[in-house]
């Protein structure tokens, strides 16, 4: 499902990702720890081509994705964000439309599904996300936890085949995280193939199928959960992990 193969990115002089390769098969969930500024977010982005890179090669959802050799085409670029469907830290909902214009946006407008199949497939991901009887408030009505779970029914409404999900719960209070961890760890049950850039140790131990440890530009660590959480090989590893139990932000 997704190749990554001597990956390496820039930005100016700065290496950011230097030589990363890795496999991933289809209904994996990887959650993707370490230190800050390692590189995590960058590697996120260049799955999904929102970050060109200098050298190595992505094949991701049966795209492939090399270094920058001049423009892509706008259409391939749109029909490989419909495959690889992408959730960040802060939600950015349409504050004009409500949960459920936000969901039925992209395949009314993009795929020209017509408006009560669209509204129907809305209701049924509203439900999965615990949601069903928010469909007609706005954003502002939301509370952040309700927003982000929008934004993963509306990335969801694609019909991906990969999620990517940066951070999705650290811009929430503490009592919202569990709400859409429960989401996450649904959708990971259900087979979806998912990269989480994730502080959360619960994802990390008890949801994903394995952990990659990145620490300036490299994946330092690669392996089932109960191997990297638990008995980490490399330094970086441990203190990340310490820090983690502690309570405190790495
Ligand atoms: N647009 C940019 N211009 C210059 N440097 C950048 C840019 N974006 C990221 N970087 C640098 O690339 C490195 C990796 O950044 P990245 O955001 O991928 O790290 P991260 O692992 O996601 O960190 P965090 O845990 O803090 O989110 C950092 O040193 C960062 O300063
Ligand atoms: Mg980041």
């Amino acid at each position: 499902m997704i190749s990554v193969r001597q990956l390496s990115k820039r930005h100016g002089e700065r290496r950011v990702l230097e030589g990363v390769t890795a496999e991933v098969t289809r209904g994996e969930s990887i959650a993707i720890v370490g230190p800050s500024g390692g590189g995590k977010s960058t590697l996120l982005r260049c799955l999904n081509y929102l970050e060109t890179f200098e050298a190595g090669a992505i094949d991701i959802a049966g795209f492939q994705l090399r270094p920058d050799t001049g423009a892509v085409a706008p259409e391939t670029l749109r029909a490989l964000r419909v495959k690889v469907g992408m959730v960040f830290q802060t939600w950015n909902l349409f504050p004009h439309l409500t949960a459920l214009e936000n969901i039925t946006l992209a395949p009314r407008i993009v795929r020209q599904r017509p408006v009560g199949e669209a509204n129907e497939a809305a209701h049924a991901l509203l439900a999965k996300v615990g949601l069903a009887d928010r469909g007609g408030a706005y954003p502002h009505e939301l509370s952040g936890g309700q927003q982000q779970r929008i934004a993963i029914a509306r990335a969801l409404a694609q019909d991906p085949e990969v999620m990517l999900f940066d951070e999705p719960t650290s811009a929430l209070d503490p009592e919202m995280r569990d709400d859409v961890m429960q989401v996450m760890r649904t959708l990971a049950e259900g087979g979806m193939t998912m990269l989480v850039v994730t502080h959360e140790m619960q994802f990390a131990h008890d949801v994903a199928s394995r952990v990659w440890v990145i620490d300036r530009g490299t994946i330092a660590e690669d392996g089932a959960p109960d191997r990297v959480v638990d008995h980490p090989e490399t330094a970086v590893a441990r203190e990340f992990f310490a820090r983690l139990r502690a309570g405190r932000r790495p």
